[in-house]
């Protein structure tokens, strides 16, 4: 049973989603694979969207009060002070980060990031004519990750090195970074003279236990230079609706996002749902958040019981599982076996980078029941 707030969960209603988690794969395969999750948006959320369908409000988006509604989240649930009108919609985060990208770093530069990593900061970037410089994440014997920032700051200081593109909370890691990573991260990038971009989306899905430290509140004078992205996408489950957030620290930074207006216009009906989400939408996010807090601990019993085989350490925050399948002998790839032979789909760790190999990604943004049946399929596929 999930929070009636979350929906029911259940397969027969799922399977009606036209979303690209349950359109990719047919019906014989359960997904578990992109990071959407299986809640049903939050009641607020559907009325604003009624509310601008009856009104024929369908226009080009108005920022509106999306710079007050996301200081005033930041401010009571981060612990983060922002100023509105440093607060820019952009479509979703990675149009965000690549239109900062292009502005301030030359063709062909360097974009330092942290593998394995979400696997569009590889091919986005590079579709923008810039080079992966990857500082990776190499894991400790536990586990357990931490930045590593010897190879953080070997990485800035490669020739043509023009940026860096920091995860925080990380994806697939679940990670957290600590305020003395972030503080340390802010000295290398300041004494090494490349600008800083972090992606905080998971982060209102920190879940208990874990503390966000969002990057502008740390204490170093270069922190604030840094772009942040942030959206109610991951949080409330509304990637569909296509509104994010760039958060400038200084007005710099800010006018580089004005200027770009055009091509990081977002949908009016995100800006909208995402006003609702930050303001009103809550308490819907808390159940989400509880709920995911008890899947991990669900999915470790399950995993130790079921497939022992699987190295797997929950997540700080958001929905989604990083699993060590390296004990398994199934290869680099065990998302394919899981897929062909049991019929549940994870995503595939070498996407995330080579140190991704012998992982897979599980979604686990759902009700305890389908977490049940995707590690029994994975167990299934196992079973020779
Ligand atoms: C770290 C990270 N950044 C960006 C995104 C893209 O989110 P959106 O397209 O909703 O902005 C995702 C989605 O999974 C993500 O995990």
């Amino acid at each position: 049973m999930v929070d009636p707030i979350l929906g029911d969960c259940s397969l027969d209603s799922l399977r009606n989603r036209t979303s690209f988690k349950w359109r990719t794969y047919p019906d014989d395969v359960l997904p578990a694979f992109v990071a959407e999750m299986d809640f049903d948006p939050a009641p607020e959320i559907k009325q604003v969207i009624r509310a601008l369908l009856d009104a024929g409000d369908l226009g080009y988006p108005h920022k509106g009060e999306l710079g007050d509604a996301f200081a005033e989240f930041a401010s009571d649930r981060l612990g983060w002070e922002i100023d509105p009108d440093l607060v820019f919609p952009v479509p979703d985060v990675m149009t965000g980060v690549a239109e900062v990208i292009q502005a301030i770093t030359e063709p062909g530069a360097g974009i330092v990031i942290n593998p394995p990593v979400y696997a569009p900061f590889f091919f986005r970037l590079e579709l923008t004519g810039r080079r992966i410089v990857e500082a990776p994440l190499p894991g400790n014997q536990d586990g357990s990750y931490d930045l590593d920032l010897d190879a953080v700051d070997r990485a800035l200081m490669k020739p043509g090195t023009g940026a860096y593109l920091l995860c925080n909370p990380h994806n697939p890691l679940g990670r957290v970074w600590s305020r003395d990573e972030l503080t340390a991260v802010a000295d290398l990038c300041d004494r090494r003279g490349i600008p800083l971009l972090v992606d905080e989306i998971h982060a209102p899905l920190v879940l208990p236990g874990a503390r966000h430290v969002p990057f502008h509140t740390v204490e170093h004078p270069a922190a604030r230079q840094a772009f942040v992205f942030s959206s109610a996408s991951k949080g409330w489950n509304i990637p569909g609706l296509k509104c994010g957030i760039a958060v400038a620290g200084t007005a710099a930074a800010g006018a580089i996002l004005e200027e770009r207006w055009e091509a990081l216009l977002a949908s009016h009906l995100g800006v909208h749902a995402t006003v609702a989400a930050l303001r009103h939408a809550r308490p819907w996010l808390d159940a989400a958040v509880a709920q995911v807090d008890a899947n991990t601990r669900e999915l470790a019993v399950l995993l130790a019981e079921r497939v022992p085989g699987v190295r797997y350490r929950p997540p700080q925050a958001s929905f989604l599982a990083w699993l060590d399948c390296r004990e398994l002998g199934v290869g680099d790839d065990p998302s394919a076996v899981f897929l062909e032979r049991g019929k549940v789909a994870l995503s595939l760790g070498p996407h995330f980078g080579t140190q991704g190999r012998g992982f897979a990604r599980l979604n686990i943004g759902t009700a305890p029941a389908l977490i049940a049946e995707a590690v029994d399929r994975m167990a299934a596929a196992l079973v020779r």
